[in-house]
C-alpha cells in the first residue's frame, strides 16, 4: 500500500487503538501521533505489525486522520497540525461536558461542525463517535458486523471513510450531510446513559435492523 494509505490516529487511548486494530486487520499501516511518544511506542509494541509513532504537530502520513482525543483537546491540536489542510479528518469525539453529565455542544450545534469550521481546509467526516472502543477493538458484535454511522459534506472525503470503514469489516451506514453529526454525537451520549440503565458496562452496540 502506498504511504497516502496510512491511517493516521491522533491519540493513544481507547479509540485509537480500536481504530489501529481494525486498520492493521485491514492491512493499512497506521500512524500513532501522540504528545507523549514513549507511551505511544508502547502501544504500537502491543498492537504490532506496521505501526509508526510521531509526536502532535509532525508531518501527518496519511490522507486520513482520526480524531480520537477529548473533544476538548481538539482546538489546541489541530492548531498544533496547521489546521490539518487537505486532510479527511474523521471526528470520533463525543463532546461531553467537564463533569461527564451532558454534552459541552448546544443543541442544534455538533462538535463536528465547531472542529470543521476551525480546520476550514479539511473535510471532517463524522465516524467512529457512536460505537464503543470495545467493540471497535473487536470489530464484531455477537458474531455481526458493527454498524458505523457516517455523516460529512465533502463527499470524496467521505467516501474514502467509507471505504476504510468497510474494509475494515463495518457495515456502514450514511446518515447525510456533516448537520447529521450532532444527531450521531446525541446518539452516543443516549448510548452511554442507557450502558447504566441497562448494565451492559459499555458492551452493547447500535444496530439499524432493516
Ligand atoms: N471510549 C469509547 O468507547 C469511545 C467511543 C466513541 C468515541 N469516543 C470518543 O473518542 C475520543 C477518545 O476517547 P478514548 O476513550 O480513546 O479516550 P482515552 O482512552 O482517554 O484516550 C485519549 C487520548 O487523547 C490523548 N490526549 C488527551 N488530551 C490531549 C491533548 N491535549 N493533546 C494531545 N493528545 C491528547 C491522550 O493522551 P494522554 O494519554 O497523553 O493523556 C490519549 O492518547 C473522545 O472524544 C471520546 O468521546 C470514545
Amino acid at each position: 500500500m502506498s504511504a497516502s494509505n496510512t491511517i493516521s490516529i491522533i491519540g493513544a487511548g481507547n479509540v485509537a487503538r480500536g481504530i489501529a486494530t481494525r486498520a492493521l486487520a485491514a492491512g493499512y499501516p497506521v500512524q500513532l501521533l501522540v504528545r507523549n511518544e514513549e507511551q505511544g511506542r508502547t502501544v504500537a509494541g502491543e498492537l504490532g505489525g506496521s505501526v509508526t509513532v510521531s509526536a502532535i504537530g509532525d508531518d501527518i502520513a496519511g490522507t486520513i486522520v482520526a480524531l480520537a482525543i477529548p473533544y476538548s483537546a481538539v482546538p489546541e491540536v489541530v492548531s498544533e497540525f496547521g489546521g490539518l489542510n487537505g486532510k479527511t479528518v474523521i471526528d470520533a469525539t463525543n463532546p461531553l461536558n467537564a463533569d461527564f453529565t451532558g454534552l459541552a455542544i448546544k443543541p442544534g450545534q455538533s462538535a463536528a461542525e465547531e472542529i470543521q469550521k476551525i480546520a476550514p481546509k479539511a473535510s471532517v467526516v463524522k465516524a467512529f463517535n457512536t460505537v464503543f472502543a470495545g467493540n471497535i477493538v473487536a470489530g464484531e458484535k455477537n458474531g455481526q458486523p458493527l454498524d458505523l454511522l457516517v455523516a460529512g459534506d465533502d463527499a470524496s472525503a467521505k467516501d474514502a471513510v467509507v471505504a476504510f470503514a468497510e474494509k475494515s469489516g463495518f457495515r456502514v451506514i450514511d446518515t447525510g450531510a456533516l448537520a447529521q453529526a450532532g444527531t450521531l454525537e446525541a446518539l452516543a451520549w443516549l448510548h452511554m446513559q442507557l450502558q447504566f440503565t441497562r448494565g451492559t458496562n459499555f458492551a452493547s452496540a447500535i444496530q439499524i435492523v432493516d
